[in-house]
């Protein structure tokens, strides 16, 4: 295990909720909460987990022994399901494990995982250790030139794929962080870091792993973290606003996978499409920006026919149970991103609790299938789902419009 630290074990985690459980027990609370928390009065996060209640399943009985199949291609990448481990910030403060222990987990579950530029380690040396496909989520919260230079390092590194989180225009407002001291633009005031300080004396198992995972890291002399990492300045993370013109540059600059992160309705679905995005996920980012925006399940019907097939769909948002899977790739997306889920396992136990969320759902997914007589992930459509009245194609999501920053690149919206 990467940095050796916490030795607890994964036994006694048997669902999502067990893992956050654990997890609530094992880090500081400054940190649970910057897992577990959303914006504002934390509306969407909660809508995101609600909108899978209200689906329920067509189910086919006496179909004879199935034996689900939960394996899928993904843009070329074969994945042992159809989930991947998606971007989040600071995975460092919660484990020693930290990203390479995430994409470590990924690789041996059979499918990918996403660094996030604020992940906190350098995205070298995160490639420098994986053992599977890999992706690169991109912030630029220095504008064009930072982009140019974080994409052609991702190349460097052999990162398949840049997923470009547009969702970031200005921070969300996460009261919980604010309430342990550190503002937006999530920058510790010394106060703040006081009290942080008692709140992380109170788990000394875990600030003794990251001591000797900081002092490992020194002595392997790894690099410093991507970007916006914890600086002497105490920014940890900044807005990354980006246009329709600046997703088309990527894509001219980019030979890769391109997707396309926190998109929220038809029209904006189609201009990532315009723009060059081989995938668009989905997403209003767990809830963590703008409160009010609708859970991503409820729009996921009208992105898919929006798209048309010339992309892959995926949908982050509320993912916690396989049997949430199987109702999102139902509806019609490709595969799902997970944030949460596996973020409770880390903070819980490391790459094992990882890893153990992932299998979770893997059992779970395979268990619903069976008892719905559906013999694979792809066979998987509309017709194994009942959905709530209106969700249908014209549900949700902003209109399309025309993006005054687009620039000449960016092509008018078609309906
Ligand atoms: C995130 N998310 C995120 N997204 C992104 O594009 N870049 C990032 O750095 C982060 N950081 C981050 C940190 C933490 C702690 C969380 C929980 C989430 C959003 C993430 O990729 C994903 O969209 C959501 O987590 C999906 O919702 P669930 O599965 O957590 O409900």
């Amino acid at each position: 295990m990467a940095g050796g630290g916490p030795t607890t074990t994964d036994s006694g985690i048997h669902s999502v909720e067990d893992a956050r459980r654990r997890a609530r027990r094992a880090v500081p609370r400054p940190v649970f909460d910057y897992i577990d928390g959303g914006a504002d009065d934390e509306v969407t996060m909660g809508e995101n987990v609600r909108a899978f209640r209200q689906i329920t399943f067509r189910p086919r009985m006496a179909v004879g022994p199935v034996d689900p199949d939960t394996a899928t291609t993904l843009l070329g990448t074969p994945l042992s399901l159809p989930v991947v481990l998606g971007p989040a910030g600071l995975v460092r403060v919660m484990h020693p494990d930290g990203a390479a222990g995430v994409a470590r987990a990924a690789a041996d579950a059979g499918t990918i995982s996403v660094l996030s530029t604020v992940a906190g380690t350098s995205l070298e040396d995160v490639a420098a250790t994986a053992t599977g496909p890999m992706w690169f989520q991109l912030y630029a919260p220095g504008g064009p030139s930072q982009s140019d230079e974080l994409v052609d390092r991702a190349r460097q590194a052999r990162y398949t794929g840049i997923v470009v989180t547009v969702d970031t225009a200005a921070l969300g407002n996460r009261e919980r962080d604010v309430r342990h001291g550190v503002v937006p633009p999530l920058r510790l005031t010394p106060t703040g870091a006081l009290r942080l300080g008692t709140k992380f004396a109170a788990r000394p198992r875990w600030l003794l792993g990251m001591a000797r995972a900081e002092a490992g890291a020194r002595r392997r002399g790894a690099s410093a973290p991507t970007t916006a990492g914890p600086t002497a300045t105490g920014v940890v993370m900044a807005a990354s606003p980006f246009s329709w013109g600046d997703v088309a540059a990527i894509r001219r600059r980019w030979p890769g996978t391109l997707v396309v992160k926190g998109v929220l309705g038809a029209g904006d679905a189609r201009l990532a499409v315009e723009a060059g995005a081989d995938a668009v996920v989905v997403s209003n980012h767990g809830g963590r920006q703008l409160d009010g925006a609708p859970a991503t399940l409820r729009v996921l019907p009208s992105v898919v026919d929006a798209v048309a097939g010339r992309a892959a769909v995926l949908l982050d948002g509320g993912v916690r149970r396989g049997s949430d899977v199987v109702k999102a790739l139902a509806v019609g997306a490709d595969a799902v991103m997970i944030g949460r889920a596996y973020l409770y396992g880390l903070a819980a136990c490391g790459r094992p609790g990882v890893q153990r969320v992932v299998e979770i759902l893997r059992a779970e997914m395979v268990r619903t299938l069976a008892l719905m007589g559906c013999p694979s992930v792809g066979a998987l459509d509309r017709s194994w789902v009942d959905l709530p009245a209106g969700w249908e194609t014209a549900a949700g999501g902003p209109p399309p419009r025309r993006d005054a920053a687009a620039g000449a690149s960016a092509p008018e919206p078609r309906d």
